[in-house]
């Protein structure tokens, strides 16, 4: 399995292209399922979800061709046709590698009348259920049976063929996911769905906005009640992926904890604007440019208190990297995890590298001013594997980060990006 070696210490700068985001290509894939016609998604980032969604769409007989021009480019093209759909099935083998696969069940039961996706299960970020966006779908006219470990979608029968009615849902906790999924099932129904309480994330936008390129009838996009009047059919569509605001965010620390200055080029800070508050109150410049937002550090950072919260508060996308970051300040920092229990699961790496973080319940003290001195180690997830890039970045000596797989789902091509501004960083292979 890849390693990635860091020798720390370098202050980092330059200018550091952002990719698409991750978690809109996610969404924004699943809405070929919608439409006979191609779709075309652009600024689509390389990572191993990415092309795990490729060939979980392949399953239902939706094509996938990629263009992407050499393989030293970043971002590809990739156009999606779903002319007929073979199969309403998401198997085991594929959802448990990927959970954002449960994101098929909205447009799978709002096309085909049925659909039936393997239980994602357990996450190393909490137990993550999914009966929101059961719930969800049952107040929009589907009947949802659980059996051996899926879950079956159907819609009720208008002149022999399966279509949703459509309603209203109030969700009684903020779900991206869940919100996703029955925006890409109510855009089809017989009638009009509305959603109060629904996620405000920027990626719940940029699937809104694919959704009324492809002829959907959605309004208050961007606020917490969505009206969506549903449409007998949808057409396909060219669209650009937004860029990634937390990879940004992500490089935004990688500054701020080398004491460097980084041109995050492509970001748009309208979608980060809490990630960037946070790194102004840190005492970190902030410098919004016509291509790029510059952040730069120099001197010492100070301490925070920060709480995650739904969009447009901060993010839990991000709690991990301004943990690493604020292990550099000067004094304590209070963070409070209110999204997902057990997201705190790269605390004891982060002690291996000398980090002094004390976590009671969802609330961890930072102490500042630490030494880090590089170490193996290894993370459970996406972001709190990136935080041990960053705390490696700022440490003395050699870090090694084993479990690279997990930052491949995430970040496009990590190590290039970060040796262009100066990081001594390698990828390993076995051995
Ligand atoms: C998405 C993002 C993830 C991000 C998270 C919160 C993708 C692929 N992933 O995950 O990176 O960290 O939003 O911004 O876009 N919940 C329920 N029942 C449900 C669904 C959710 O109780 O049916 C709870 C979750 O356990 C959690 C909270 O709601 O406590 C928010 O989760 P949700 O917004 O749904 O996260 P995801 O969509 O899974």
């Amino acid at each position: 399995m890849d390693r990635i070696l860091i020798r720390g210490g370098n202050r980092l700068s330059g200018r550091i292209a952002i990719s698409g985001a991750k978690n809109s290509a996610l969404t924004l894939m699943p809405c070929a399922l919608l439409t006979d016609e191609p779709l075309t998604l652009r600024n689509l980032p390389r990572l191993a979800d990415v092309d795990s969604f490729g060939h979980l769409l392949n399953q239902f007989g939706v094509s996938t061709t990629i263009e992407g021009g050499r393989p030293s480019d970043f971002g590809r093209v990739m156009t999606m046709r779903g002319q007929q759909l073979t199969s309403t099935v998401a198997p085991y083998d594929i959802v448990r590698k990927m959970r954002a696969s449960i994101l098929v069940l909205g447009p799978l039961v709002g096309r085909a009348g049925e659909a039936t996706v393997s239980l994602p299960g357990g996450c190393a970020i909490g137990n993550r259920p999914i009966d929101l966006h059961l719930k969800a779908l049952e107040a929009i006219g589907a009947e949802i049976e659980l059996a051996a470990g899926y879950v079956k979608a159907v819609a009720p029968k208008i002149n022999g063929v399966g279509r949703l009615t459509g309603g209203r849902f109030s969700f009684p906790v903020v779900s991206v996911g869940a919100t996703e999924n029955v925006l890409m099932a109510a855009v089809t129904a017989k009638g009009g769905t509305i959603l109060e309480n629904a996620a405000r994330e920027p990626e719940i936008v940029d699937l809104c906005n694919l959704l009324v390129a492809m002829g959907a009838s959605i309004s208050g996009i961007g606020t917490e009640t969505l009206e969506i009047e549903g449409r007998d059919r949808l057409h396909g569509a060219m669209y650009r992926v937004m860029p990634d605001r937390i990879e940004a965010g992500s490089y935004a620390c990688a500054a701020a904890i080398t004491g460097g200055s980084l041109d995050l080029v492509g970001a748009s800070a309208h979608d980060m604007r809490a990630t960037l508050d946070a790194l102004i109150e840190a005492g970190v410049s902030v410098e919004e440019r016509k291509d790029a937002i510059r952040v730069s550090a120099d001197g010492p950072l100070k301490p925070l208190t920060l709480s995650t919260a739904p969009f447009p508060g901060f993010a839990t996308d991000m709690q991990a990297q301004f943990m690493a970051m604020l292990l550099k300040a000067d004094g304590a920092s209070v963070l409070t995890e209110t999204i997902f229990e057990n997201r705190y699961m790269h605390v004891p790496e982060l002690a291996r590298m000398g980090a002094h973080i004390d976590v009671r319940g969802r609330t961890a003290v930072v102490h500042g001013n630490a030494s880090l001195v590089g170490a193996p180690v290894m993370a459970t997830d996406l972001r709190a594997s990136m935080s041990l890039i960053l705390a490696g970045l700022a440490a003395e000596g050699r870090t090694e980060v084993n479990r690279v797989y997990h930052l491949d789902r995430g970040y496009e091509r990590l190590e290039e990006k970060l040796q262009g501004v100066g990081a001594d960083i390698e990828r390993l292979g076995d051995g």
